[in-house]
Protein backbone atom coordinates (compact mmCIF):
# COMPACT_ATOMS: atom_id res chain seq x y z
CA UNK A 1 0.00 0.00 0.00
CA UNK A 2 1.73 3.77 -1.04
CA UNK A 3 1.25 6.38 1.46
CA UNK A 4 0.71 9.91 -0.08
CA UNK A 5 0.67 13.18 2.28
CA UNK A 6 -2.61 15.28 1.75
CA UNK A 7 -0.68 18.26 2.39
CA UNK A 8 1.36 21.07 1.21
CA UNK A 9 3.23 21.85 4.04
CA UNK A 10 6.53 21.71 3.18
CA UNK A 11 7.90 20.36 6.82
CA UNK A 12 5.17 17.73 7.00
CA UNK A 13 6.27 16.30 3.79
CA UNK A 14 10.10 16.45 4.42
CA UNK A 15 9.43 14.47 7.71
CA UNK A 16 7.15 11.60 6.33
CA UNK A 17 9.90 11.63 3.43
CA UNK A 18 12.97 10.92 6.10
CA UNK A 19 10.44 8.51 7.62
CA UNK A 20 9.74 6.75 4.49
CA UNK A 21 6.38 7.15 4.60
CA UNK A 22 5.79 9.52 1.57
CA UNK A 23 5.09 7.89 -1.63
CA UNK A 24 3.28 11.05 -3.30
CA UNK A 25 1.82 14.43 -2.38
CA UNK A 26 -2.05 15.47 -3.10
CA UNK A 27 -2.92 19.30 -3.02
CA UNK A 28 -6.28 20.91 -3.30
CA UNK A 29 -6.51 24.73 -3.55
CA UNK A 30 -7.80 24.85 0.56
CA UNK A 31 -4.33 23.23 1.11
CA UNK A 32 -2.48 25.45 -0.45
CA UNK A 33 -4.25 28.90 0.84
CA UNK A 34 -3.78 26.42 4.26
CA UNK A 35 0.42 26.30 3.37
CA UNK A 36 0.57 30.20 2.81
CA UNK A 37 2.79 29.85 -0.41
CA UNK A 38 2.53 30.52 -3.68
CA UNK A 39 0.86 27.62 -5.93
CA UNK A 40 3.51 27.13 -8.43
CA UNK A 41 6.74 27.96 -5.79
CA UNK A 42 5.43 25.45 -3.65
CA UNK A 43 4.61 22.44 -6.11
CA UNK A 44 7.67 23.08 -7.41
CA UNK A 45 9.48 22.76 -4.40
CA UNK A 46 7.17 19.71 -3.01
CA UNK A 47 8.33 17.74 -6.48
CA UNK A 48 12.05 18.31 -5.88
CA UNK A 49 11.56 16.52 -2.72
CA UNK A 50 9.16 13.85 -3.57
CA UNK A 51 9.60 11.38 -6.37
CA UNK A 52 6.34 10.20 -5.98
CA UNK A 53 3.30 11.68 -7.91
CA UNK A 54 2.36 15.00 -7.02
CA UNK A 55 -1.55 15.52 -7.43
CA UNK A 56 -2.52 19.31 -8.49
CA UNK A 57 -5.65 21.30 -8.84
CA UNK A 58 -6.61 24.17 -10.49
CA UNK A 59 -9.93 26.16 -11.30
CA UNK A 60 -10.90 25.74 -14.52
CA UNK A 61 -14.77 24.18 -15.18
CA UNK A 62 -14.40 23.74 -18.78
CA UNK A 63 -12.89 21.06 -20.35
CA UNK A 64 -10.69 23.48 -22.07
CA UNK A 65 -9.54 25.32 -19.31
CA UNK A 66 -8.82 22.33 -17.68
CA UNK A 67 -6.87 21.05 -20.07
CA UNK A 68 -4.89 24.44 -19.93
CA UNK A 69 -4.70 24.46 -16.87
CA UNK A 70 -3.28 20.50 -16.12
CA UNK A 71 -0.99 21.37 -19.40
CA UNK A 72 0.73 24.39 -17.38
CA UNK A 73 0.79 22.43 -14.16
CA UNK A 74 2.68 19.26 -16.04
CA UNK A 75 5.85 21.45 -16.48
CA UNK A 76 6.34 22.56 -13.14
CA UNK A 77 7.68 18.89 -12.35
CA UNK A 78 8.11 15.49 -13.59
CA UNK A 79 5.86 13.69 -11.45
CA UNK A 80 2.58 16.01 -11.87
CA UNK A 81 -0.96 14.75 -11.98
CA UNK A 82 -3.69 16.62 -12.43
CA UNK A 83 -6.79 16.74 -10.48
CA UNK A 84 -9.77 16.97 -11.92
CA UNK A 85 -13.32 17.03 -10.59
CA UNK A 86 -15.67 14.65 -11.20
CA UNK A 87 -17.69 16.54 -13.96
CA UNK A 88 -18.79 15.76 -17.53
CA UNK A 89 -16.45 18.23 -18.49
CA UNK A 90 -13.65 16.94 -16.29
CA UNK A 91 -14.32 13.47 -17.90
CA UNK A 92 -13.36 15.03 -21.10
CA UNK A 93 -10.34 16.86 -20.28
CA UNK A 94 -9.15 13.45 -18.36
CA UNK A 95 -9.72 11.64 -21.90
CA UNK A 96 -7.25 14.36 -23.47
CA UNK A 97 -4.89 15.08 -20.81
CA UNK A 98 -4.63 10.98 -20.34
CA UNK A 99 -4.05 10.45 -24.21
CA UNK A 100 -1.34 13.40 -24.57
CA UNK A 101 0.79 11.44 -21.37
CA UNK A 102 -0.33 13.92 -18.53
CA UNK A 103 -2.01 11.28 -15.32
CA UNK A 104 -5.19 12.80 -14.29
CA UNK A 105 -6.50 11.95 -10.68
CA UNK A 106 -10.35 12.38 -10.78
CA UNK A 107 -11.93 14.14 -7.45
CA UNK A 108 -14.15 14.54 -5.41
CA UNK A 109 -15.29 11.31 -6.03
CA UNK A 110 -19.18 10.15 -3.75
CA UNK A 111 -20.50 7.22 -5.70
CA UNK A 112 -19.30 4.03 -7.65
CA UNK A 113 -20.65 5.34 -10.47
CA UNK A 114 -18.50 8.41 -11.01
CA UNK A 115 -15.54 6.01 -9.99
CA UNK A 116 -16.80 3.74 -12.81
CA UNK A 117 -16.76 6.56 -15.63
CA UNK A 118 -13.34 7.83 -14.23
CA UNK A 119 -11.51 4.46 -15.13
CA UNK A 120 -13.38 4.10 -18.41
CA UNK A 121 -12.25 7.67 -19.06
CA UNK A 122 -9.07 6.18 -18.77
CA UNK A 123 -7.85 8.42 -15.33
CA UNK A 124 -4.93 7.20 -13.57
CA UNK A 125 -6.24 7.82 -10.05
CA UNK A 126 -9.52 8.15 -7.91
CA UNK A 127 -10.26 10.02 -5.42
CA UNK A 128 -13.25 8.70 -3.23
CA UNK A 129 -13.55 11.28 -0.26
CA UNK A 130 -14.59 8.53 2.58
CA UNK A 131 -14.68 11.55 5.80
CA UNK A 132 -16.57 13.61 3.40
CA UNK A 133 -19.25 10.68 3.21
CA UNK A 134 -18.92 9.71 6.79
CA UNK A 135 -19.72 13.53 7.56
CA UNK A 136 -23.38 13.35 6.08
CA UNK A 137 -23.81 10.08 7.89
CA UNK A 138 -22.71 7.63 4.54
CA UNK A 139 -20.54 5.06 5.10
CA UNK A 140 -17.29 6.31 3.41
CA UNK A 141 -15.72 2.77 3.44
CA UNK A 142 -18.40 0.93 1.47
CA UNK A 143 -17.76 3.34 -1.43
CA UNK A 144 -14.20 2.11 -1.03
CA UNK A 145 -14.96 -1.78 -1.20
CA UNK A 146 -17.84 -0.97 -3.95
CA UNK A 147 -14.67 0.81 -6.27
CA UNK A 148 -12.48 -2.23 -5.41
CA UNK A 149 -14.99 -4.08 -6.40
CA UNK A 150 -16.07 -2.83 -9.93
CA UNK A 151 -12.12 -2.09 -10.68
CA UNK A 152 -11.33 -5.66 -10.21
CA UNK A 153 -14.12 -7.26 -12.15
CA UNK A 154 -13.17 -5.54 -15.32
CA UNK A 155 -9.31 -5.27 -14.78
CA UNK A 156 -9.14 -1.17 -14.79
CA UNK A 157 -6.24 0.16 -14.20
CA UNK A 158 -7.15 3.15 -12.49
CA UNK A 159 -5.36 3.23 -8.90
CA UNK A 160 -7.75 4.10 -6.21
CA UNK A 161 -6.59 6.84 -3.68
CA UNK A 162 -8.42 6.90 -0.40
CA UNK A 163 -8.89 10.88 0.44
CA UNK A 164 -10.72 13.31 3.04
CA UNK A 165 -9.09 10.27 5.85
CA UNK A 166 -9.26 11.97 9.26
CA UNK A 167 -8.32 9.45 11.63
CA UNK A 168 -5.85 6.51 11.52
CA UNK A 169 -8.71 4.03 11.50
CA UNK A 170 -9.48 5.12 8.11
CA UNK A 171 -6.01 4.05 6.75
CA UNK A 172 -6.39 0.62 8.34
CA UNK A 173 -9.56 0.39 7.01
CA UNK A 174 -8.59 1.28 3.57
CA UNK A 175 -5.56 -1.57 3.95
CA UNK A 176 -8.18 -3.72 4.49
CA UNK A 177 -10.24 -2.55 1.44
CA UNK A 178 -7.13 -3.11 -0.40
CA UNK A 179 -7.17 0.14 -1.74
CA UNK A 180 -3.92 1.35 -4.19
CA UNK A 181 -2.96 4.68 -1.94
CA UNK A 182 -4.60 6.89 1.48
CA UNK A 183 -3.41 9.71 1.08
CA UNK A 184 -2.86 11.13 4.49
CA UNK A 185 -2.95 14.63 6.37
CA UNK A 186 0.51 14.93 8.51
CA UNK A 187 -1.53 14.80 12.06
CA UNK A 188 -3.21 11.62 11.14
CA UNK A 189 0.35 9.96 10.20
CA UNK A 190 1.60 11.11 13.26
CA UNK A 191 -1.07 9.29 15.44
CA UNK A 192 -0.71 6.37 13.87
CA UNK A 193 2.66 5.43 15.79
CA UNK A 194 0.88 6.39 19.39
CA UNK A 195 0.00 3.81 21.39
CA UNK A 196 -0.09 4.23 25.39
CA UNK A 197 0.90 0.87 26.18
CA UNK A 198 4.05 1.71 23.86
CA UNK A 199 4.76 4.44 25.88
CA UNK A 200 3.98 2.70 29.11
CA UNK A 201 6.63 -0.25 28.50
CA UNK A 202 8.87 1.91 27.20
CA UNK A 203 8.64 3.90 30.88
CA UNK A 204 8.76 0.32 32.44
CA UNK A 205 12.13 -1.52 30.71
CA UNK A 206 13.71 2.48 31.49
CA UNK A 207 13.00 2.18 35.16
CA UNK A 208 14.26 -1.45 34.88
CA UNK A 209 17.49 -0.81 33.31
CA UNK A 210 18.55 2.22 35.44
CA UNK A 211 17.64 -0.75 37.94
CA UNK A 212 20.28 -3.23 36.66
CA UNK A 213 22.92 -0.61 36.28
CA UNK A 214 22.48 -1.18 40.08
CA UNK A 215 23.94 -4.45 39.79
O1 LIG B 1 -7.52 14.76 -0.59
C1 LIG B 1 -8.73 15.40 -0.39
C2 LIG B 1 -8.81 15.92 0.98
O2 LIG B 1 -7.86 16.91 1.16
C3 LIG B 1 -10.12 16.41 1.45
O3 LIG B 1 -10.08 16.29 2.82
O4 LIG B 1 -10.69 16.77 5.13
O5 LIG B 1 -11.14 18.46 3.33
O6 LIG B 1 -12.49 16.38 3.46
P1 LIG B 1 -11.18 17.01 3.74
Amino acid sequence: MKFFLDTAIVEDIKNAVQLGMCDGVTTNPTLIMKSGRDHMEVIKEISSIVDGPISVEGNGMTADEMIKEGKEFSTWGKNIVVKVPMTEEGLKAVRVLEKEGIKTNVTLVFSPSQALLAAKAGASYVSPFVGRLDDISHDGMFLVDEIKQIYSNYGYKTEIIVASIRHPLHVVEAAKAGADIATIPAKVLSLMWNHPLTDKGIQKFLEDSKKNEKH
